[in-house]
Formats: structure tokens, C-alpha cells, sequence
């Protein structure tokens, strides 16, 4: 097979480490150019970078220059994933879908966007559609393909399964998020050691939006209601979330954890290479999931549920989610979408 020429906007932050590891070796994706800010461009990623990430290094790009996020500077590259920062990437990859470029975005700026899918691959991979209609609408080649918000992305993969077995009236969210969830270099370490910081910014509106339109139709969206409350702890990977649904069929704990278990996405059902198998790993043990123990499964890719247990409260069931936030929550959701349209025909 004749690989896919790719580029990544925003490479030497978090996320654009993350999709530079996934992308090396990859069957179908070939990484041939790099982009970042004014302060990196023209110097080599190894001069630029300041890597913070473990397992895979970057060697395989350490000599190739930053080039700036422009389409013409990007030169023959196919499609792009977009790590920059939402204020930058509203316009950024709007030129690049006019310049007639596939953008896998993971900046929040179009996800609320009427013609812009926000896909998470095993939850709403029929949004796909969407893309046809962007192109019509906005008269562009390109197009721009959104993954969710970290939190979302974690938080509706193990939704999915409990709205289509048992419905769903109220949802409630607490979330325990990562360090690496800010970017480098994030929060300052005399804000965040010995300490939770109960707010971050913007994100229980994201959290609550976007799961709505994810778990229903671009069109309408999904129609139970949902409260978040979002808090920073001192880990570095892997967002923590307890989950308190009231469901509207009786749902027996031991059930749900079985629907949790078998569930499978057209990714799976496709085998395409990053589809995690399985996307729901369920834990026995009253302690997991936890961010150390558990932020690595399936090479981060799949989501660890534990603690499913009856909501007396609500009439429910309540869990706890864990999610590698720069892998499942962002480059490893942006790949497999990536797949996922490719092995659909529509890119
Ligand atoms: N971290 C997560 O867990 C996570 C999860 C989901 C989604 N996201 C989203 O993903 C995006 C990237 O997040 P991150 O955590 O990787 O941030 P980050 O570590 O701060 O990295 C930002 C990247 O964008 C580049 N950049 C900044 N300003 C630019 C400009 N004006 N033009 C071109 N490039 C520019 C930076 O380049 P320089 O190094 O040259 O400054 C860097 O490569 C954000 O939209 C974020 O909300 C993050």
C-alpha cells in the first residue's frame, strides 16, 4: 500500500509528541513534515523541542526542520493533525481546508461547529458523513475532522454502551484531570504539588456540550442531561472520572459491567491498526482504575472502568473511567479517526 503523506501542526507540544510516537511505524500514515510556532521554525525539531513524554523517543524526526503552520510551507503532505492551541487553530486550519487539506483537529475552536464532526471513533463513527456536507457548504477541497475534548473523548466511550443498553436521564461527571492535560509547561509546580485545583477553564462546558452532540446527531442533540465538575490533581497522565448515571431501565451493576465489556466500534469491527481491543477494559478489583497502574492500556488507547456499582441515590449505576488524556483523549483518538475515514473511502 502506498502510505499517506502526513503533517503535524503544533509538534513540539504534548499532544504533537504523542502523535509523532503513533505515527512512527505506522502501516498506513508516513510523517513527512513538521510545524510549530515562530519560536521553533527554521531549527531542527531535536534544537526545538523540550520533550517531556516516556517510552518512544523522537529520532526518527530529530533532524527534520520545523516548518511554519502555513499549507504552502508544508509542501506534499496528504492530510495534517492539528496539535496548536485553539486560538491559533481557528484560522490556522481553516487555510489549510481551503488550501484543499484533511485536517484531524484537536483544538476545540470548530468542534461546535454545525457542519464539523467532533468523532470519536467507536462512539459516533456515522458523524463521518459530515464531512461531504462541510465541503459542499463551505465550497473547500479539505475539510476539518475534530476529536473531543480529553475529558469527553474518555467520558463518552464508556457512555455509549449504557445509553444504547438502558437510556439515560440525568448523568454526573466529577473529573480527577492530569497535569499534561494543560500543555507544557502547564501549571506552575507551586500551584499545583500538595494541592487539587478545583476549576479549569472552560472545560465542564466543553464536557457538557460536546457529549451531547457526540451521544446524539449532529442535527439534535443527545437528550439526557449532564453536569461536570472538573478538577486539576498533581498526576501526569490519565484523566480519572467518576461517573453517577440514572439510567431509564433498571440496570443491574453486574449488566452494565458486561455491556461495558463486550461493547465494540466499527473500529474494531473494521481491524484498523489503532483500534484498541478491547475499547472498554472492565477491572474486578475495588482500588483500579488507577492513572499509574492503568494509563497504558492497549498502548493507551482503550478506557479502564472499575468500581460499577448501584447509584441509591439516583436509581443507577456510578463508575469510575480512567483515559490516557494525550493518547485516547487526543493524538491516538485524531489517528484512529484518521483511519477510520480512510478505510471508509472518504479520504
Ligand atoms: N494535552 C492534552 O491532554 C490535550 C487533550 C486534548 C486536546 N488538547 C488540545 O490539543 C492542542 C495542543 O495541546 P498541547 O497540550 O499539546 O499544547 P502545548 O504543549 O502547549 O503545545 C502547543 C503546540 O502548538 C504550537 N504553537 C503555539 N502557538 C503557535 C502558533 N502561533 N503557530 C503555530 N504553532 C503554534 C507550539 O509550538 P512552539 O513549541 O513552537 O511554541 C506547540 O507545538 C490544544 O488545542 C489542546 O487544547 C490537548
Amino acid at each position: 500500500m502506498v502510505k499517506v503523506k502526513v503533517g503535524v501542526l503544533g509538534a513540539t507540544g504534548m499532544v504533537g509528541g504523542r502523535f509523532i510516537q503513533f505515527l512512527k511505524g505506522h502501516p498506513w500514515f508516513e510523517l513527512q513534515a513538521l510545524a510549530a510556532s515562530e519560536r521553533s521554525t527554521g531549527r531542527t525539531f531535536a534544537e526545538t523541542v523540550k520533550w517531556k513524554l516516556e517510552g518512544e523517543t523522537f529520532s526518527q524526526v530529530a533532524d527534520m526542520e520545523v516548518r511554519p503552520a502555513e499549507p504552502k510551507a508544508l509542501g506534499d503532505v496528504d492530510l495534517v493533525f492539528s496539535a496548536l492551541p485553539a486560538e491559533v487553530a481557528h484560522k490556522v486550519e481553516e487555510d489549510f481546508a481551503r488550501a484543499g487539506f484533511t485536517v484531524f483537529s484537536n483544538a476545540s475552536s470548530h468542534r461546535m461547529d454545525p457542519d464539523v464532526p467532533i468523532l470519536n471513533p467507536e462512539v459516533n463513527a456515522d458523524h463521518a458523513y459530515l464531512v461531504e456536507e462541510q465541503r459542499r457548504r463551505r465550497k473547500w477541497e479539505g475539510a476539518i475532522i475534530t476529536n473531543p475534548n480529553c475529558t469527553t473523548a474518555i467520558l463518552t466511550l464508556s457512555v455509549k454502551p449504557i445509553l444504547d443498553a438502558f437510556g439515560l436521564k440525568r448523568l454526573f461527571l466529577v473529573t480527577m484531570q492530569a497535569l499534561s492535560g494543560a500543555g507544557y509547561p502547564g501549571v506552575p509546580s507551586l500551584d499545583i504539588v500538595d494541592n487539587v485545583i478545583p476549576y479549569i477553564s472552560r472545560e465542564e462546558e466543553k464536557v457538557e456540550k460536546e457529549s451531547l452532540k457526540i451521544l446524539g446527531s449532529p442535527e439534535k442533540p443527545a437528550e439526557f442531561r449532564i453536569s461536570a465538575s472538573c478538577n486539576r490533581v498533581p498526576t501526569l497522565d490519565g484523566h480519572l472520572e467518576a461517573v453517577f448515571a440514572e439510567t431509564e431501565a433498571e440496570a443491574e451493576p453486574a449488566e452494565v459491567a458486561e455491556v461495558l465489556a463486550k461493547f465494540e466500534g466499527e473500529p474494531q469491527r473494521l481491524g484498523l491498526p489503532t483500534a484498541p481491543k478491547p475499547p472498554i477494559v472492565v477491572r474486578a478489583e475495588m482500588d483500579r482504575p488507577q492513572p499509574r497502574l492503568d494509563r497504558w492500556e492497549n498502548r493507551g488507547m482503550s478506557v479502564v472502568v472499575g468500581r460499577v456499582r448501584r447509584d441509591a441515590a439516583l436509581g443507577g449505576v456510578k463508575y469510575l473511567v480512567l483515559g490516557h488524556n494525550t493518547v485516547r483523549g487526543a493524538a491516538g483518538c485524531s489517528i484512529l479517526n484518521a483511519e477510520l475515514l480512510k478505510a471508509k473511502g472518504i479520504i
